[in-house]
């Protein structure tokens, strides 16, 4: 077992160490205290959606739980917490009135954070759209763009003086093609004009959301949070190569070249654009605003191969099949040598900012026995990826940080609770939490930092 003190030693004395958990996933209470429905709460409740129909109603009561959490977060000696902030909490209808109850939760919560010492990282938009906004299509439409422009001007106002980070979305990537084009995430759409329309406003509302963090509350490093994905050729074939270029463009070019370089990757272009909605006027500049940060979420490669199927649909690939046998239990290769290579490729191809990972971590569904949870394979999993980032920092790589997915077991989207991702298990009948051994060896690590404290 790699022992958490040397790794430590690979890891500057102001490397940030921290956990991370999303609003939907953790909070429950879906109806208290002037809370809405977001797009969540009817998807999940729609038959052949979620697994078993798993929902957000309970997950895992931190609303009611949070101090209890933030003990836990501060006992483990982790430095920083990254939490989503819900919308539908803070305003209900997704425009119109402001819901002063949704925001005391998570200026409570920050106060907790302050008072224990730990970091706090918001992410603005981690998927729980207020259902409302569904009326006027949701992200398909400009409109919502606006509506997370006013509502990150309201969250920064009231909650900007106690954030030590703030991102404007979590994995665009999901919110767009997962939601709108695949039809696994909410709303569960499968058309690729509509999945267009959410990609261009989702990242409108990002460059809107970084101009309303600049102009409420400028001292707030301001970053985005991207699950780049790190694509594979299945062979040496130039149709492999070409293939690859292809899904490089689609899966994070859409993402990275707006932002990093002002305009959509062209391949793409050739291929899509006409299908895209109008490009306003100075819509590319507000979205290629220079961030303060960025933030990488990696689980797994993407080994791609040039689809048979002739004229398939942009990006024309399909799947190949993985190198490393070793799959976690939610089926996902795990494959350490990707992170390292496609960081290289991300800060070879763009002028990035400092880099946080983000989320990093593995599904194992084991539960307790006698009281304790030996989850080995998370464990291997973490000090393998924890390798690689300190491998990059060697390298000269800016890496800044690194949060765990997750804290806790929690509600893992369309996989309901049936798969866990915790450092810390969750009893769903009792609400007990119980740390796991990939907990104990990342505490163990973790509190090692800030060194020199
Ligand atoms: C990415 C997402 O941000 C998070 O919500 C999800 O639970 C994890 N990955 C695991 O799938």
């Amino acid at each position: 077992m790699i022992d958490p003190k040397k790794l430590a030693e690979r890891f500057p004395g102001d490397f940030v160490f921290g956990v991370a958990t999303a609003s939907f996933q953790i909070e429950g209470a879906t109806k208290e205290d002037g809370r809405k429905p977001s797009i969540w709460d009817a998807f999940s409740n729609m038959p052949g959606r979620v697994y078993q129909r798993h929902n957000g109603d309970v997950a895992c009561d931190h609303y009611h739980r949070w101090e209890q959490d933030l003990d836990l977060i501060k006992e483990m000696g982790v430095s920083a917490y990254r939490f989503s902030i819900a919308w539908p909490r803070v305003i209900p209808e997704g425009t119109g009135r402001v819901n002063e109850k949704g925001l005391d939760f998570y200026d409570k919560l920050l106060d907790g954070l302050k008072a224990r010492g730990i970091k706090a990282f918001a992410t603005l938009y981690h998927w729980d759209l207020p259902l409302v906004l569904m009326g006027d299509g949701g992200w398909t439409a400009r409109s919502t763009a606006d509506a997370f422009h006013r509502y990150a001007k309201i969250v920064m106002a009231r909650l900007g003086d106690r954030l030590d980070a703030v991102a404007t979305f979590n994995e665009p990537w999901c919110s767009v093609w997962l939601s709108h084009l695949y039809g696994v995430h909410a709303p569960g759409e499968r058309n690729m004009d509509a999945a267009l329309h959410a990609l261009h406003y989702t990242n409108l509302a990002h460059g809107l959301g970084i101009d309303a963090i600049r102009q409420v509350a400028p001292q707030v490093p301001a970053g985005l949070v991207i699950n780049a994905h790190a694509v594979i050729p299945a062979s040496d074939s130039d149709a492999d190569k070409a293939a690859v270029e292809r899904a490089f463009q689609f899966h994070n070019g859409v993402f990275f070249d707006p932002v990093f370089n002002g305009a959509y990757p062209d391949q793409f272009m050739d291929a899509l654009g006409g299908r895209m909605p109008a490009i306003e006027d100075g819509d590319m500049e507000v979205i290629g605003q220079s961030l303060d940060w960025w933030g990488l979420n990696y689980y797994t490669p993407m080994r791609v191969a040039a689809d048979p199927v002739p004229d398939a649909e942009f990006p024309a690939t399909a799947g190949a099949p993985p190198v490393s046998k070793v799959k976690t239990d939610i089926g996902w290769e795990v494959y350490a040598p990707a992170l390292k290579s496609l960081v290289t490729e991300l800060y070879d191809r763009y002028d990035l900012p400092a880099c946080y990972i983000t989320e990093n971590g593995a599904c194992y569904n084991m539960g307790p026995q006698n009281g304790e949870v030996d989850d080995q394979p998370r464990l291997d999993y973490y000090a393998e990826h924890l390798g690689v980032v300190a491998d990059l920092i060697r390298e000269g790589f800016p890496m800044r940080g690194y949060f765990a997915w997750s804290l806790m077991d929690n509600f893992e989207w369309a996989e309901g609770y049936r798969m866990r991702f915790g450092l810390v298990y969750v009893d769903y009948e009792t609400q007990e939490r119980i740390v796991k051994k990939s907990g104990k060896w990342y505490s163990a690590l973790a509190s090692q930092f800030p060194k020199g404290n």
